[in-house]
This record gives C-alpha cells, sequence and structure tokens, in this order.
C-alpha cells in the first residue's frame, strides 16, 4: 500500500514537471513582442538623442534578464556618457514633452519622484495586443548590473531555474501577492528569494554563488565597484558551464514543492535576512530588526517584516514595502501552495489549475 503511494507521488511529481514546462512555454512573449519592443527601445533612444546626444537606451529588468512574461512591461534605463549632462529632472521633463509630441505614447513624466522617471504606455496593436508599459529611468546602472547578474543565474541552469522563476511570477501575479504599491512584493523580490533557495537552501545546491566564486585574473576596487558597492560577480558562464556542475538532480516540480515548503514553514522571518551573496544574515547585525519598541507607526518596524538583501546594494532591503498584513497574505499564500500541492496528488494539472486560480 504505502509502496502504491509513493508511486503515485512520483507520477505526480513528474508530470507536475512536464505540466509547469508547458504552462511556462505557453506565457513566454512571441518573437514578434520582442521585435516591437526592441523597435520600441530604438525609437525611443534616437528621440533622447535629439537632447542629449551622447545618451544610451539600456533595456534592464524582465525584458533583459531571461525571465519575461508575454505583455511584461519594458524598464528601460538611460545612460548619457558625456560628464556634461542635464539634470534628471530637466531631462524626464524635455523627454515628456517630446514624446508627447512626437509619438502616440501616452506619457506621464515624474520628474520630482525618489527616482525620476518618464511612464509612457501604448494602445493595443496587431504586434501587441496589450498594448505596451514601458518606464525610462537614468543613470540606474546598478541595475543594469543586477539584470545581468539574474541573467547569469538564469543561463546556469535555464531549464529548472527559469521555469521555477516564470512560474512563480504568474503565480503571484494571479494570487495578487505581486504588488509593492499594495504592501506585497515586487517580481524582483521573488526572483531573489528563488536564487537564495537554490544556492543558499538546497543541498547540494543548484546554482553556485556567483559572488563569492574567485575572479579568473587580479581584479581592483576600481573594477569591481559602482556607486560605492561591488558589483562584481563570476559572469563567464560558458566557462562556468564547463567547470561548474551542481550534484542536484531534483526535478523542477520537486525544487517547487519544496520552495513553498521552506517559505511557509522554515523561513526564519523574524530574525532572518535573505541575502544571496552571504547566506542566511540576522536583521540585527544589519539594523533592520522590526522588534525596535516604538509606538504604532515606528516606520522601520513596518519596512522591515520580511528582509530581503540586494545583491549589490547591501544597505537597501528589497521587501522594505511588505507590510504586516502582506506578509501574512504572502505567507498564507506559501501554505496554500505547500497544501495544494500536497495534498492533490490525482492530477498535476488540476492542482496547478487551482494552485493559479
Ligand atoms: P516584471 O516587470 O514583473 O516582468 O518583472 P521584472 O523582472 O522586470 O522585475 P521588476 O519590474 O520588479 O524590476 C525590474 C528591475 O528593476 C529589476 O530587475 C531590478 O534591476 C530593478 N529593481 C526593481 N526593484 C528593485 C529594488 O527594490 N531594488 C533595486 N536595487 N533594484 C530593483
Ligand atoms: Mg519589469
Amino acid at each position: 500500500m504505502q509502496r502504491r503511494g509513493l508511486a503515485v507521488r512520483m507520477r505526480f511529481v513528474a508530470d507536475l514537471s512536464q505540466c509547469l514546462f508547458d504552462f511556462v512555454i505557453q506565457l513566454l512573449p512571441t518573437a514578434e513582442e520582442m521585435a516591437v519592443k526592441e523597435d520600441v527601445r530604438k525609437l525611443l533612444e534616437r528621440l533622447i538623442r535629439t537632447i542629449e546626444p551622447d545618451s544610451r537606451l539600456l533595456s534592464f529588468g524582465s525584458t533583459a534578464n531571461g525571465f519575461s512574461l508575454r505583455n511584461s512591461d519594458m524598464d528601460l534605463c538611460c545612460l548619457i556618457d558625456s560628464k556634461e549632462r542635464l539634470a534628471a529632472t530637466d531631462l524626464v521633463t524635455m523627454l515628456g514633452d517630446l514624446l508627447e509630441r512626437e509619438t502616440k505614447f501616452h506619457v506621464k513624466p515624474l520628474p520630482h519622484a525618489r527616482i525620476p522617471i518618464v511612464k509612457l504606455s501604448l494602445d493595443p496593436s496587431p504586434g501587441l495586443p496589450l498594448g505596451i508599459a514601458c518606464d525610462i529611468g537614468f543613470e540606474n546602472r546598478l541595475a543594469l548590473e543586477n539584470t545581468r547578474l539574474l541573467m547569469c543565474y538564469a543561463m546556469i541552469d535555464p531549464t529548472r531555474v527559469r521555469t521555477m522563476v516564470l512560474f512563480l511570477k504568474v503565480w503571484s501575479k494571479r494570487r495578487k501577492i505581486n504588488s509593492p504599491y499594495k504592501g506585497t512584493l515586487s517580481s524582483y523580490g521573488y526572483v531573489l528569494l528563488v536564487i537564495y533557495f537554490l544556492v543558499h537552501v538546497k543541498n547540494p545546491p543548484v546554482l553556485p554563488n556567483l559572488q563569492q566564486m574567485p575572479p579568473l585574473r587580479p581584479i581592483t576596487t576600481e573594477d569591481t565597484h559602482l556607486a560605492g558597492y561591488n558589483t562584481w560577480f563570476f559572469d563567464d558562464i560558458e566557462l562556468l558551464r564547463q567547470r561548474w556542475h551542481s550534484d542536484n538532480t531534483e526535478t523542477v516540480a520537486e525544487l517547487l514543492i519544496d520552495f513553498f515548503r521552506y517559505y511557509s514553514r522554515d523561513f526564519p522571518y523574524n530574525t532572518g535576512v535573505a541575502s544571496i551573496r552571504t547566506g542566511l544574515l540576522k536583521k540585527e547585525l544589519k539594523g533592520w530588526q522590526n522588534d525596535l519598541s516604538g509606538g504604532r507607526y515606528n516606520d522601520s518596524r513596518e519596512r522591515n517584516r520580511l528582509c530581503i538583501e540586494d545583491p549589490f546594494e547591501t544597505d537597501y532591503n528589497v521587501a522594505r514595502c511588505v507590510t504586516k498584513d502582506g506578509l501574512y497574505t504572502i505567507r498564507g499564500e506559501f501554505m496554500r501552495a505547500a497544501r495544494v500541492l500536497s495534498t492533490r496528488p490525482e492530477r498535476a494539472i488540476i492542482a496547478l489549475a487551482e494552485l493559479c486560480e
């Protein structure tokens, strides 16, 4: 009887892996969508150069790191290579005016936001049936680097890493726990949770720690630091593929089930910080404790419910927007997911549909 139970479970897990691949593949952006987005980037770059001739417009976020879903937004970063450049606030205002005059975009310049950006959107068209949403920021070189780091992690084990990340992105959107404005976690935060789990929780690890691998040649602080932060990581993925291989043979379904179990039960939310650079850290050590006595509105208390260290900006909690209620909801969803995947052993496809309903 027990053996039969085990066989059913093994079959379920194998089916679930297949269902996860099939599910994710149909949600990938089409080649046409990618081409339209690249055309939009080029067009915007051309227009920005009429204001700042030495500028470049680069993609970051999911469009550039391999974790993009169909119709995901476009994150663009404008870099200006000359020393004499306009202040970001002026540039945002001028660019806003220009785009309004010259293009069909709906334009919303936010020159006085903490990070000045121009928000753009485009109505649906045959190539982009759901239109397009795009943010243009300025000089955000750290975001370009963290995008490259995530892309390298995705390339080491594309099948398992990308499938897990893409599934979790869809799941978190469908379950409505992917909105920093409403007190839950950004996509970037979920990706970091997955990488933390695959590097530091799984034993043997599925991924190496790219930020702690020895460099191939001597490097200086000048080579590695950006805005005062150490952004070095091992990025020769071709070489890494030849030299490093994971002893972890778990399937994507096994990893996903364990991911939900870990974050619903085992991660020490009250005291721990998930750091992909270092592993599990103590909130206390980072000055991020959320049990500081203080009034009801103690800001740090709300800010540090869930702590995820940025891989480069190590003094920055990527999950600072997650509120007490937000974390309660997120953990509730992790528990629900763990439960659905352990109590619906008949049909993987049904479990998956229930998970995302
Ligand atoms: P979707 O837009 O949902 O497809 O996901 P995404 O992968 O583009 O993630 P998101 O829009 O949350 O973030 C886009 C990029 O902005 C990330 O890849 C990071 O480079 C950067 N970013 C987002 N949030 C933060 C943050 O809190 N801190 C830092 N340093 N960078 C961030
Ligand atoms: Mg994005």
